[in-house]
């Protein structure tokens, strides 16, 4: 059956939440049973694209990418990234996470940030737009991914944060990159679920990006576990490819018409 966002919020102290980012159909598919949320996230800026920075992704490439992963999915919540200059205000934020929706049927919409971004927040609650909170690391600001919660300051405004966007009526939030025990306490502080990217085991969930999971992406941070090698797969597949067509071998009378 469908998740619905109180589906998600309901896994808070009971059940962790899996988490996956998907940028394409095919991959969507696959991962759609395993998942309670697929997000469509605007690390494809560096996955794919090789940007330097997941600020140079357009709202056009977040809906085209968006659009292809709703069809992959079946039964997960698909949350959709807004990306970097789209939510300077609230009316923009309105104008395009109504957009997003809207093009891409996605359930909800993803903002990077805490006070700054409060009043957008409220602003799509109010209109029924759901949104999952990212607070920590913002990759969409931040210069560098240095972990975050070991000053004092920013251990406070993370705890703040994480409050503000609850009481404006985030459904989850995002923790990017933060220590171990801050970790704890923002999800002990606050009632909708905290889903984990470097954020330890404290969290509600977690979340990975899937071409980290898969090892396709040559990303080394230590909070990335690489469950396969699929490059090595791909590459045995291409090159057993490259060598039939070379010795004539493909297409073979069975694969012709
Ligand atoms: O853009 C993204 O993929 C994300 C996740 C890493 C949380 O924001």
């Amino acid at each position: 059956m469908k998740k619905k966002i109180l589906d998600i919020i309901k896994k808070k102290n009971k059940s962790k939440i899996v988490s996956l980012t998907a940028y394409s159909k095919n991959i969507a598919s696959i991962i759609d049973k395993f998942c309670d949320i697929i997000l469509v996230g605007d690390s494809l800026g560096s996955v794919l694209y090789n940007y330097k920075s997941t600020r140079e992704v357009t709202l056009n490439t977040m809906i085209e990418h968006s659009k292809s992963v709703r069809m992959g999915i079946k039964k997960s919540l698909m949350i959709v990234d807004m990306p970097h200059n789209t939510y300077r205000n609230s009316k923009e934020a309105l104008k395009n996470a109504k957009f997003i929706m809207k093009k891409t049927k996605c359930d909800g919409v993803k903002l990077e940030g805490g006070k700054k971004i409060i009043q957008y927040v409220k602003t799509l609650v109010k209109n029924n737009i759901p949104v999952m909170g990212h607070i920590g690391v913002l990759p969409q600001s931040d210069k560098t991914f240095k972990f975050k919660g070991k000053k004092k300051s920013e251990k406070e405004n993370i705890i703040r944060d994480a409050k503000l966007l609850e009481e404006a009526g985030a459904f989850s939030i995002v923790l990017e990159c933060i220590e171990t025990s801050l970790a704890k306490q923002v999800t002990k502080s606050i009632n909708i679920p905290t889903i984990g990217i470097g954020a330890s085991n404290n969290c509600d969930g977690q979340i990975l990006v899937f071409d980290d999971l898969i090892g396709l992406n040559p990303i080394k941070v230590r909070f990335v576990k690489k469950y396969s090698n699929i490059k090595k797969e791909i590459s045995k597949a291409v090159s057993k490819y490259s060598s039939e067509v070379k010795a004539r071998k493909f297409p073979s009378k069975k694969y012709s018409y």
